[in-house]
């Protein structure tokens, strides 16, 4: 069968991608299910967030491992794959890839570096999650290329939801050329700010935009210092604020995803 393949995608830089990779991530092991979550952004902050605070000293991260698919040449020993506390596995990144994309541009099946990858390990997980980085360039395209599903995280801000046209114009084009398989999984609000009605406005929105033709997840993000919290200590929410409105959140959230 293989490890159902999701995507945090959002060109919208700061919208909780990260967080929300880590905690889902995170969320789903804490559920039994076997995680590997794949840093595709260089600036590593999903690496960071795990506890590997200096990305740059890493030796084997996805640009490597592209690198060698790439250059059809065996892949390291141990994949690069790491082992977080948390009971997740990572394949860390780092600022080697940007320059890995823009080897990309110019190669053969370009789109699908990541996928022919992500086939190699499939069978070992049950879910892999990809952080994508605030772009639609091309390690983004690979990563809608690879995965069954698409989370849109948005901040629960007019001007985020404004920039959701473009995603989904790039979704529905990568799913036409590239991956038909590919789906929305949904939009997942975060940072709302339940105490005032604004954030409730923003659901509202979205709802009557999207609501006929994409899921908006139930389970809101709340706006919270928490939060913010666990990116500098390595660990999820889960562990950082157990009781909190957060840690409640995403654990919702995670059931809503695993329900599919
Ligand atoms: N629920 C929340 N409440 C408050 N702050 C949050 C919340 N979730 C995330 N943050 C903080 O907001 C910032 C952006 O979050 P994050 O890095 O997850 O976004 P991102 O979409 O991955 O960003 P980028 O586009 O740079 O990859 C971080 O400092 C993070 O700690
Ligand atoms: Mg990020």
């Amino acid at each position: 069968m293989g490890a159902t393949i999701y995507c945090l995608c959002n060109q919208k830089g700061g919208c909780a991608k990260t967080t929300s990779s880590v905690n889902i991530g995170i969320g789903l092991a804490r559920e039994g299910k076997k995680v590997l979550l794949v840093d595709a952004d260089p600036q590593g902050s999903l690496t960071a967030s795990l506890g590997y605070q200096q990305p740059d000293q890493i030796k084997v991260t996805l640009a490597t491992i592209l690198g060698a698919i790439i250059m059809d040449t065996p892949l390291p020993d141990g994949g690069g794959i790491l082992h977080h506390g948390e009971g997740v596995d990572l394949l860390p990144a780092n600022i080697e890839l940007s320059g890995l994309e823009v080897t990309l541009v110019n190669i053969m099946s370009r789109e699908t570096i990541l996928r022919q990858y992500l086939q190699t390990v499939s069978e070992a997980y049950d879910a892999i999650i990809l952080d994508c980085m605030p772009s639609l360039g091309m390690l983004t395209i690979n990563a809608l290329a690879a995965a069954d599903e698409v989370l849109i995280p948005a901040q629960a801000h007019f001007l985020s939801i404004k920039g959701l046209e473009q995603l989904l114009r790039t979704i529905k084009k990568v799913k036409r050329q590239i991956n038909p398989a590919l789906s929305i999984a949904g939009i997942l609000v975060t940072m709302a700010d339940m105490r005032t009605n604004y954030a409730r406005e923003i659901v509202e929105i979205l709802r009557d935009t999207y609501g006929e033709k994409i899921r908006i997840f139930e389970s809101i993000i709340p706006l919270s210092v928490r939060a913010a919290e666990t990116s500098a200590e390595g660990k999820s929410i889960y562990l950082h604020d157990p009781a909190g409105k957060v840690a409640a959140a995403y654990a919702a959230l995670t059931r809503e995803v695993m329900r599919g």
